[in-house]
């Protein structure tokens, strides 16, 4: 058997001014989880997929006289597989305690990081909170992905208690795949404009639901001159995500709270338009509102462009039913439902030219002097660093 490669140490995140401080504790929690993650996906998940063709599809067959035809029914018939119940226990168990490994290295310090974001946020005006933002029901009802209070909730005032969570633990979760900052989809989307638009030179972007700005900041790097506007809904997500920028020498981006439904900009405001990761956590109302009021703000000859897992049409069943697993056990509600969409019918209809929609794959850019391996591996059903890219230019 081809021997799997370790994902990277957790002492190799990138660290910043506001990062947390850390012990070898910490570090050790983070690399077991790292390893579990890798474990369940490379070693454990191939057994699931065997139980599956050696027992539960035949069961099925017999008793259906067809194979499954659908994720659902893939589902429901690995429901009850012993093999597939030690999988997804160990995978909800692994984010649960991921959760649990950040949040105590974040609480027991969080005096000090209020401190820490209180002085980085000072002295501009590029945090810009509005309380009276509501945050919408979809982001609100359950803790999306495990998080204890989601993104929004606050503890103690300027809380930023669960940007700090979700900067450490995403390098755990994903392996380090998407680089020692989390940064590699938004450096892919910057290298892709770079190779294959070289002329295109944004003056404003606007990049929504940038959560503690991980891929924002990338675009930023890439067009200095530009204004950027970093919008989400939640406050300690915009305080942490404002001074980690800062704490990085990045000093063009905004970080503004408002709803990317309905945004206060004139029309055709931004020549770049930006999610990444974004679009499986809105409702299936919010999605084609959300991408009317882009196609609004967007200039002409200006471009949108979303990172995201790919959709499942044209994807094997069993394929399906395994990125789907976060719908139904990870607190991800509108994860199965948005990889069904027809998109550029969905983009047809907020007002883009269907000729000028486009869909690619790019490769998370990471640091390969760290991560020597991280771009080679293969994807791990919904966390690995390759992406789908889809989008449309502005006539
Ligand atoms: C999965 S995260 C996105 C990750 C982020 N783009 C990154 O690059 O790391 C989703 C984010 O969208 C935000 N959000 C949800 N609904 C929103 C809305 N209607 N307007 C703006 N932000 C929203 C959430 O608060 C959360 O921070």
């Amino acid at each position: 058997m081809s021997q799997q490669a370790l994902p990277p140490s957790w002492q190799h995140v990138g660290r910043h001014a506001l990062f947390p401080e850390s012990t070898l504790d910490d570090t050790t929690r983070f690399d077991f989880l790292a390893n579990m993650n890798g474990y369940l996906a490379t070693r454990l998940g191939p057994k699931v997929k065997l139980a599956y063709e050696q027992r539960v599809r035949p069961a099925f067959e017999k008793e259906k006289g067809h194979a499954p035809q659908s994720r659902h029914e893939v589902r429901k018939a690995m429901a009850g597989d012993p093999v597939y119940q030690t999988w997804s226990a160990l995978r909800r168990n692994t984010m649960e305690m991921r959760q649990q490994a950040g949040r105590g290295l974040v609480l027991r310090q969080l005096d000090a990081l209020v401190e820490k974001a209180r002085a980085l946020n000072a002295g501009d005006d590029g945090l810009q909170l509005d309380p009276a933002v509501q945050v919408p029901r979809y982001a609100s009802a359950v803790d999306i992905h495990c998080m204890p209070g989601g993104y929004h909730t606050e503890l103690v005032a300027d809380d930023v208690s669960a940007a700090a969570n979700y900067d450490c633990g995403i390098f755990a979760t994903t392996g380090g795949m998407l680089g020692r900052y989390n940064d590699g989809g938004g450096q892919a989307l910057a290298q892709w404009l770079k190779e294959q638009h070289p002329q295109f030179r944004p003056r404003r972007i606007l990049d929504i639901g940038c959560t503690c700005g991980h891929n924002v900041v990338p675009l930023a790097q890439a067009f200095p001159e530009a204004e950027v506007i970093a919008v989400d809904v939640a406050a300690p997500m915009l305080r942490y995500g404002h001074a980690r920028a800062r704490a990085l020498g990045v000093n063009n981006i905004v970080f503004r709270q408002a709803n990317g439904e309905a945004l206060d900009y004139p029309d055709a405001h931004f020549d770049l338009i930006t999610t990444a990761m974004f679009w499986h956590e809105s409702s299936a109302t919010a999605m084609p509102r959300k991408l009317r009021e882009i196609n609004r703000l967007l200039a002409p000859g200006g471009l949108t462009a979303h990172l995201e897992q790919p959709q499942y049409h044209g994807m094997d069943v069993y394929e399906q039913f395994v990125r789907d697993w976060d719908t139904y056990n990870n607190n991800e509600p509108f994860w199965g439902v948005m990889h069904e969409y027809d998109l550029r019918r969905m983009m047809a209809a907020a007002g883009f030219d269907p000729e000028r929609y486009f869909e690619t794959r790019v490769r998370g850019v990471v640091d390969r002097d760290i991560f020597p391996v991280a771009s080679a591996q293969g994807e791990d059903h919904g966390r690995a660093a390759l992406w789908t890219m889809f989008g449309a230019w502005k006539a």
